[in-house]
């Protein structure tokens, strides 16, 4: 693999080059590792609803990276004319995915920013210097998450994780795989069970393809054997990311968590969540969360090849939500919140101040 993708030895995901964004075409893994370049915001927007780049953080910083390039786009000769091109950009970047709340933030971290410079061209540098800023951020930032969470977990534990919440879903490292990382950095000899992640499989196609990247013991199983891998002892704890985490500490996050989080209460098994505090939303109510629903066509196949027949009726919801009460902590880069989450999570922003 290329050095330039690797950052400490997992992979860089998104990165801004030559004023141009750069992305690992998530769609082609794991057979091919194709790196796109863009020079339009349109193009990003396609690549966020596509799932070129994908995972909450990845799309957060993905979306500044496309309101950079609006920025180099525009025409505008005075101030006020770039902020509307921005604004426009910043829409259909918005629209792309509702549920996970790091698009809107990074976008709105670019739009803040805007509003400083005086100048065509000061706001230009602004919006590009926050954008990397805020890649940069993203991989201090599941480092120190890393950490945070490593004491939770033993020697010798066998970890299950769904989806992948790894370096692939954020600019490098990972919110969960970083945990699992920085678990085996911390000296503990750790085995790794990842779900196959149904119907996008980025549990098979990228967690275990990140993972094994870097060396881990990992083994894949069907979603279908979370219950079967459960009660024959097979783990020892349950780590995911998450899209959105509401005050109450309910957790949006990969269709099938909710599903694990059951069946690891069921069993007795620690179940935690790993997510920065740009993903934690401190204003919606969770029934006000939307869930994204997605093409039938991701579940009536596999890539290309139809496993369902002709015109039938689909259900396909990206997300579903974890209630508190199935949740042994969240893991942030503040530090670990535990129940009741109302009070846990104010403390870990008013740290933040
Ligand atoms: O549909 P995806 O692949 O974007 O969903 C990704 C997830 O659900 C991840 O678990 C979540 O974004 C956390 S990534 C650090």
């Amino acid at each position: 693999m290329e050095n330039s993708t690797k950052h400490n030895n997992s992979l860089r995901t998104v990165e801004w080059k030559n004023n141009k964004v750069v992305m690992i075409d998530q769609t082609k893994l794991p057979n091919e590792l194709v790196f796109v370049e863009y020079d339009d915001f349109n193009q990003v927007a396609d690549a966020i609803s596509t799932l070129v780049v994908r995972g909450a953080p990845a799309i957060g910083v993905s979306g500044a990276f496309g309101l950079a390039l609006a920025a180099l786009q525009s025409k505008a000769t005075i101030k006020d004319e770039l902020l509307s091109d921005l604004e426009h950009a910043r829409k259909i970047l918005f629209a792309t995915r509702p549920t996970a709340i790091n698009l809107g933030w990074g976008l709105e971290k670019i739009m803040d920013v805007a509003t400083y410079g005086n100048s065509v061209e000061q706001i230009k540098e602004l919006v590009i210097s926050k954008a990397k800023q805020m890649a940069d951020e993203d991989i201090e930032i599941n480092k120190t998450m890393g950490k945070m969470g490593s004491v939770l977990f033993d020697n010798n534990d066998t970890i299950m994780t769904h989806c992948n919440a790894g370096a692939l879903a954020t600019v490098a490292y990972g919110t969960a795989l970083g945990v699992i990382r920085a678990t085996r950095e911390s000296g503990k000899n750790i085995k790794v069970i990842a779900t196959e992640t149904r119907p996008i499989q980025q549990g098979s196609r990228l967690t275990v393809f990140e993972l094994k990247h870097d060396g881990f013991d990992v083994s894949l199983i069907p979603d279908t054997a979370v219950g079967y891998s459960m009660a024959n002892g097979l783990v020892n704890k349950v780590v995911v990311g998450a899209d959105r985490i509401v005050k109450t500490g309910h957790v949006f996050n990969k269709i099938g968590t909710y599903q694990v989080a059951t069946m690891a209460k069921q069993h007795g098994i620690p179940f935690y969540v790993a997510a920065p505090l740009s993903t934690i939303d401190m204003e919606t109510k969770a029934e006000d969360v939307i869930i994204e629903m997605r093409k039938g066509s991701e579940v009536t196949g596999i890539g290309e090849k139809k496993t369902a027949p002709d015109d039938i009726n689909v259900i396909n919801p990206a997300f579903d939500m974890t209630p508190p009460e199935l949740i042994s902590g969240i893991i942030t880069e503040k530090g670990v919140a535990t129940a009741p989450y109302e009070e846990s999570l104010k403390k870990l922003f008013q740290a933040n101040l």
